[in-house]
């Protein structure tokens, strides 16, 4: 994202307010974001909220200052995405049928840009039939326009018509600058923990969050790949686009990952599974009584080793992890060639930055044909990338070695 360049355009409606934090985000994402606002959107916030958050000038008049001639022009054309945030009925329409009649609508007129559209206002006038209407008209032009959220509006009424989250905005803007490299590629993740019930109340668990395998299903379907998520409980919304299996047991898990699997391309084993289970659930709750009890375990499948077995029945490239709190390499070395994978991401679960729970992850590559790449700490959504990344090369020199198939 660091290379990208972004323009914000901001028009009158009270949701203006939350476009400050949609730039911060831009920002935040290494993004060099520029903001153009109407006239009207000045009523609501000032320039100079845009001007502090984006580090540079914002421009709100057409004829302004020395020094703007031609930017209506240049903006839209340097750029690689116009985000309009929020986009008002009247503005809409201004666009839908080429009124330049201002900076920020001449900018979008004279752009190569992407567009992507973020309707915001009553509810009523976002039902109105002249509205969807140039909405449609958007869309036809292959603009991407957001479908607002439902709620309690500034007026008082309830419906359709918030600007959506600002990081909703900042996940569509991060899918429309993505290179599409994972097209027409189908990838399987697992991920979060599961969870083997001891009594109707009582179960074993982990301390995985699901945030490494939700963040690699985000970044697969950003970058155009048919995505499916199987995952344990986690506290996480599964991500837009993926198709979504939630489980709970480590037999579940095999069991959806197994039906699942077939025509994957890529299977990317991030879920931590429970190595064992109670031997028996009982049916009702354990009633306190002896000083100490004990609960017999008995050993789960584990999954990511079946699947390696049985790689030649539905070829693909297969990633494990490897969560480690001693002899890091040596473990996931042991773990690749054990359970027959292309490649492990392997991890340091007991550092406080890394592994469980965290957003940061410091991760060693291991691949099967020895090779070890060292990531700097990234977050977890950088290191989804490059597991993607990698994942991807090995499918093309897979592809290159079988002749395509
Ligand atoms: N895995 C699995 N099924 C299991 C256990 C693990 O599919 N029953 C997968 C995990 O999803 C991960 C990889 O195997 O991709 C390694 O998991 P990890 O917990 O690091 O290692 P284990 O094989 O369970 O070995 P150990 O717990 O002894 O380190």
């Amino acid at each position: 994202m660091k290379t990208k360049k972004v323009v914000v355009g901001v028009t009158g409606g009270i949701a203006a307010y939350k476009a400050a934090e949609l730039v911060r985000l831009l920002v935040k994402e290494g993004i060099s974001v520029k903001v153009a606002m109407t006239q009207n959107a000045c009523r609501f916030v000032t320039p100079l909220t845009f001007e502090a958050l984006s580090g540079r000038r914002v421009i709100y008049e057409m004829f302004g200052p020395e020094g703007t001639v031609m930017e209506h022009i240049r903006w839209g054309q340097d750029s690689d995405l116009i985000v309009i945030a929020p986009a008002t009925a009247n503005f809409i329409a201004k666009m839908a049928h080429g009124i330049a009649d201002d900076f920020l609508s001449t900018c979008v007129i004279a752009a190569t840009a992407k567009i992507l559209v973020c309707p915001s206002m009553n509810d009523c006038m976002f039902k109105n039939p002249v509205v969807q209407e140039n909405l449609r008209m958007l869309r036809q032009r292959e603009w991407t326009v957001l479908e607002p959220g439902e709620g309690g509006l500034a007026c008082g009424t309830e419906g359709p018509g918030r600007l959506p989250e600002p990081a909703h905005i900042l996940e569509q803007v991060r899918t429309l600058l993505a290179a599409h490299d994972l097209a027409g590629i189908k990838i399987l993740v697992s991920a979060g923990p599961t969870l083997e019930p001891i009594d109707p109340v009582r179960y074993i668990t982990n301390r995985s969050s699901g945030k490494m395998g939700y963040a690699l299903a985000r970044a697969a379907v950003r970058r155009g790949g048919e995505v499916v998520l199987v995952s344990g409980p986690t506290a996480l919304a599964p991500p837009p686009g993926v198709v979504f299996f939630p489980v709970r047991t480590a037999e579940e898990m095999r069991r959806c990952v197994f039906e699942n699997r077939a025509g994957c391309d890529i299977v990317i084993k991030a879920a931590a599974v429970s190595d064992y289970r109670p031997k028996e659930c009982v049916g009702q709750k354990v009633k306190k009584g002896a000083e100490s009890i004990s609960l017999q375990l008995v050993k789960n499948p584990d999954i990511l080793a079946s699947l390696g077995e049985t790689k030649a029945q539905a070829p693909c490239i297969l990633v494990g992890f490897a969560a480690e709190t001693e002899d890091l390499l040596a473990n996931a070395q042991k773990k690749l060639r054990a359970k027959n994978l292309d490649m492990i991401v392997a991890n340091d679960v007991s550092r406080n930055d890394a592994g469980f729970e965290t957003d940061t992850n410091l991760v060693r590559l291991v691949f099967r044909d020895g090779r070890v790449e060292d990531a700097p700490m990234m977050t977890k959504d950088e290191v989804a990338d490059l597991v993607l990344d990698r994942a991807r090369e090995l499918r093309e020199a897979w592809l290159g070695r079988s002749g395509g198939h």
